[in-house]
């Protein structure tokens, strides 16, 4: 069935896989792995069904004049409901893997204490689901949607106590499908919460340093990515004094580390996930004099997109999102330079289109081909020069909610029709089928 309708809608859409831009699985290392990433609170939907509890996301989007068209995530594009349709498709598609994240609220309504016995078969249903048809889980264990409980019983992550709590949740998901999911991320984007939550105050909780009222303090973007980076580093913790497979299996054979030892056996992350999009300049101005409240109170520095009046790259459909393919090469080619070339992912990497495109255009979709093959060539040059990259997903698998810009925003490889719910692959998702041809 899922075939039929792969080719019927080639041909009702005229989408058709290009050219490869002599790019296949051969190009790239044994065992490289080739994905699709999405967000819970993007895809899921069923935001009130079966015992979830509600996010800041959740309020944030009911709130109007948050989101573009007063849009939320309560039915997103209803993975919750089809997420097998959808690994079909990914696997008619050829990929390996899938990086999805799990809502906390779906897990533990209120963020902590109560399990919601639904939420939970829920993930093991669709890691079931995946491992069956040969599938990766890739696991991202928060991905911007904070249980609301917390937020208004703690303050969020501005409360010392965020790293425990998140640990607790954290270990509930190593302890629940740790048997199964062998790859996890803690956080996403971190650094994007502390700014926009935080500093900007665009996102939630909406908490901004220069707000006209005065705003909050300055230095509470700090205190968010400190606490990030304490929960961060006390799950990894959790997990590898926990679920190490070698205490398991050695017991008392296995010699203890000191604590100072612990303290040299540094580097709390196995892997880097890399979300890459775009590239700007930088441009900075010393200030004579300093603002003694400002944290940024010695530079003032911005990121631009042109130079001498040329631009970086051509625009997609967000502000932020300059198509300049050799920002890939450029930020991996770094991280190999200056950090010892760690193991990287590559954990998203896309383009959007605006939401008022036809339905063929999309489906045609000659700009994200284009996208794709010159973002995976520079990714090819930076590993064949030595990075050491293991894996790649493409965002999105699926058209769906973005965030503050709702639905007007489509990133999907996948077309959505959002009367339907219908999946329709576009030309991108061809491009990556015949690029990911086993043999
Ligand atoms: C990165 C974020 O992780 C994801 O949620 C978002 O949709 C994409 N960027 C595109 O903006």
């Amino acid at each position: 069935v899922l075939l039929a309708l792969l080719v019927a809608s080639a041909g009702a859409g005229g989408a058709r896989a290009a050219g490869l831009g002599g790019l296949s699985r051969a190009s790239f290392p044994k065992g490289f792995v080739f994905g699709t990433a999405t967000a819970a609170y993007q895809v899921e939907g069923a935001a009130s069904t079966n015992g979830r509890g509600p996010s800041i996301w959740d309020a944030f989007a009911h709130t109007p004049g948050n989101v573009v068209g007063n849009q939320n995530g309560d039915v997103a594009v209803d993975q919750y409901h089809r997420y097998k349709e959808d690994v079909d498709l990914m696997k008619s598609l050829n990929f390996d893997a899938y990086r999805f994240s799990i809502s906390w609220s779906r897990i533990f309504p209120d963020g902590e204490g109560r399990v919601n016995p639904e939420g939970v078969a829920y993930y093991n249903n669709l890691i079931n689901y995946l491992l069956q048809k040969g599938m990766t889980p890739y696991v991202n264990i928060y991905h911007y949607d904070l249980p609301l409980a917390l937020e208004k019983k703690y303050g969020g992550w501005l409360s010392s106590k965020m790293a425990d709590l998140f640990t607790e949740y954290a270990d509930f998901c190593f302890k629940t499908y740790g048997d199964r999911v062998k790859h996890w991320f803690t956080f996403n984007e971190p650094r994007i919460v502390a700014a926009l939550g935080y500093d900007a105050g665009s996102n939630p909780p909406q908490r901004c340093t220069k707000c006209a009222n005065g705003g909050n303090s300055a230095t509470e973007p700090y205190i968010v990515a400190h606490n990030f980076l304490l929960a961060h580093a006390a799950a990894v913790a959790r997990y590898r004094t926990k679920y190490q497979i070698m205490q398991d299996l050695v017991k008392e054979r296995l010699p203890r580390f000191t604590p100072e030892q612990a303290k040299l056996v540094k580097g709390s992350a196995d892997y880097i996930g890399i979300n890459q999009y775009t590239a700007s300049y930088m441009k900075g101005q010393k200030l004579l004099q300093q603002t003694p409240t400002s944290y940024s109170d010695d530079w003032q520095v911005q990121y631009v997109h042109e130079r001498n009046g040329k631009p970086i790259g051509p625009q997609a459909n967000s502000d932020w999102l300059y198509i300049v393919p050799t920002g890939m090469y450029g930020c991996v080619n770094y991280l190999r330079e200056k950090y010892g070339n760690p193991t990287v992912y590559i954990t998203e990497n896309g383009m959007d289109q605006p939401g008022n495109l036809t339905r063929d255009q999309y489906l045609r979709d000659v700009t994200r081909v284009r996208f794709y093959k010159s973002y995976i060539g520079q990714l090819k040059r930076a590993i064949d020069q030595g990075a050491n990259v293991a894996g790649y997903f493409a965002w999105s698998l699926l058209d769906n909610f973005e965030w503050r810009s709702g639905y007007s925003s489509k990133f999907g490889i996948v077309y959505v029709d959002f009367n339907t719910l219908e999946r329709h692959p576009k030309a991108s998702a061809y491009w990556f089928r015949d690029m990911l041809k086993k043999n």
